[in-house]
């Protein structure tokens, strides 16, 4: 299991135990936090954005050109630090990963 902490909208701390494989977005919204992920991880919505830590950016998987072009698009977009959760696989590299859920437009 890979410990993820995300801080929501309303800044209070969740601590997810996720297992190994499954897609971070998954993670989110199977713990009840308000990721519409509208959908479904198609990478078509950018509604499952989130801002990852600043000591945790440089350490995720390559961006790939569709996903860089959706988030950017998005208002709370931060050069660096936005991914679409849908897109990133948790593994066991990842144990410890901080990231706050981006603003709903
Ligand atoms: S769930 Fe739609 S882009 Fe990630």
């Amino acid at each position: 299991m890979v410990d993820i902490i995300v801080t929501d909208r309303d800044a209070s701390i969740h601590r997810l135990d996720v297992e190994d494989g499954q897609s971070l977005m998954r993670a989110l919204t199977g713990a009840g936090l308000d990721v519409p992920a509208l959908c479904g991880g198609a990478r078509a919505c950018a509604t499952c954005h989130v801002h990852i830590d600043p000591d945790w950016a440089g350490r995720l998987p390559a961006q790939e050109e569709g996903e860089r072009e959706l988030v950017s698009e998005e208002p709370s977009f931060i050069d660096g630090r936005s991914r679409l959760s849908c897109q990133i696989p948790v593994t066991t590299a990842l144990d410890g990963l901080a990231l706050t859920l981006a603003p709903l437009d």
